[in-house]
């Protein structure tokens, strides 16, 4: 259904991202001069929406914020259907300027667009508090509260803050907000009537295949878990080798196995080890406990939940083996979440009309768009990073790239609003 498309002043549109980029990239919103570091509840993220509000505001929306932090913007009255695009704005513990941030600029960018156009688009802007988890260590903290996939329980007294190890729940009082009404969060999905998310691809197929969109079909499932074995603590210089209980070595072996079973379980399924801390820690002392995480994922969910298991089976024989223990502690888990057909197909016309390269694709890195879309249709838009480094201050994007994907996003939700989505 061929409705009116809008070709952008794309440099114009890349300008305004290039400076609300370079200036979340500053000293006020990162808690590290290394790399871009914000979370909930931090100062640095305080200022990082109150940007977004402010430019928000400058277009005539209303912005509020969720129970516990989640940012909102329409430009129509609750109980008019909106369509929503947005992202997230605070960022991994060794983060890079454009993981999420340029996803809420681009919807930002979208925004203006429209004001700009005179398009009247009905739009509602949302920032999800928490998607990486560098707070609370849990991913997609915010979006999963929205579509009420967590517990009061873990709230109050499980998610704790890998600061001060304080619950969600008091750092969530402390900064104003009112966690006891979590469950009102949803209501933010009322009058949705679709959604798109921006993106960085956080891998280099779109660089290697020269496309500067990439349309998302499906979102990788994922497992994260943690596995704690109990060794015994000797010292490294007076203790036999065949008197050990050597907890490290435990996880040392998980660490190949899980290789090999992401690897046999194949179509896609990646397995990642990427936090371990032994216990004491320290040179001259065998480790009498070590900690380790998993994070397995893929778009296949009989292969990675099957890795998922298996491995911790494995740790469990594993430790046997040596007359220990091992502990299998799951965090959290999303399906493989196939996306919207009719969105999907919408931004592939719109970037077929864009006349710039652009290629189907699915997501191996999850997205607040996971929470979400068994309740809104919903799809995704990648665009390249520069040799797919992410959740690194290296990461580097180009905000043409992201200019390009207003210009689609501008044009795929005037012909789903026209069609009455
Ligand atoms: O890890 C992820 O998939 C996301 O970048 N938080
Ligand atoms: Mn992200
Ligand atoms: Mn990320």
């Amino acid at each position: 259904m061929a409705t009116q498309s809008s070709s952008i002043d794309r440099a114009k549109s890349t300008e305004r991202l290039e400076r609300d980029i370079e200036t979340l990239a500053g000293p006020d919103y990162t808690r590290s001069d290394e790399a871009i570091q914000r979370y909930a509840y931090t100062p640095e993220y305080r200022n990082t929406l109150n940007y977004f509000k402010g430019e928000l505001e400058t277009l005539g929306f209303e912005v509020y914020e969720d129970p516990v932090g989640t940012l909102v913007a329409r430009n129509r009255p609750k109980g008019e259907k909106v369509f929503g695009v947005g992202s997230h704005c605070d960022s991994n513990r060794n983060g890079g300027k454009y993981d999420g941030t340029m996803g809420v600029a681009n919807a930002l960018e979208v925004c203006r667009l429209n004001h700009d156009l005179g398009l009247e688009l009905p739009l509602q802007l949302i920032s999800f508090l928490e998607e990486e988890g560098s707070g609370f260590g849990q991913m997609l903290l915010g979006s999963r509260i929205i579509a009420q996939r967590v517990t009061e329980e873990e709230l109050r007294e499980k998610f704790l803050a890998i600061d001060d190890g304080r619950s969600f729940w008091e750092h969530a009082k402390e900064a104003g907000y009112e966690p006891e009404r979590w469950q009102d969060s949803i209501h933010i999905l009322d009058d949705l009537a679709g959604w798109i998310e921006l993106h960085i691809e956080q891998a280099r197929v779109l660089q290697d295949t020269g496309n500067r969109i990439g349309i998302v079909g499906a979102i990788a499932g994922y497992v994260h878990a943690d596995i704690t074995v109990h060794g015994r603590g000797d010292h490294a210089g007076a203790t036999p080798m065949d008197f050990r209980q050597d907890a490290g070595l435990v996880a040392a072996e998980c660490m190949l196995e899980l290789e090999r079973l992401a690897k046999e379980a194949g179509k896609g399924t990646v397995g990642t080890v990427g936090e371990i801390e032994l216990r004491p820690n320290l040179i001259n002392a065998v480790p009498g406990k070590a900690r380790f995480s998993l994070d397995i994922r893929g778009v296949d969910e009989v292969g990675f939940r099957g890795a998922a298991r298996a491995i911790a089976d494995f740790a469990d024989e594993a430790a046997r083996r040596r007359s220990m223990t091992a502990e299998y502690a799951q965090r959290q888990t999303l399906s493989a979440t196939p996306l919207d057909g009719r969105v999907v197909a919408a931004l592939e016309e719109a970037a077929q009309t864009s006349g710039e390269p652009y290629i189907t694709m699915h997501s191996g890195a999850a997205h607040d768009t996971m929470s979400i879309a068994d309740r809104i249709p919903s799809a995704m838009v990648f665009v390249p990073c520069k040799d797919g480094i992410s959740h690194s201050p290296e990461e580097d994007a180009d905000p043409a790239d992201a200019a390009l994907g207003a210009e689609v996003m501008l044009n795929t939700i005037r012909s789903l609003t026209a069609a009455g989505q």
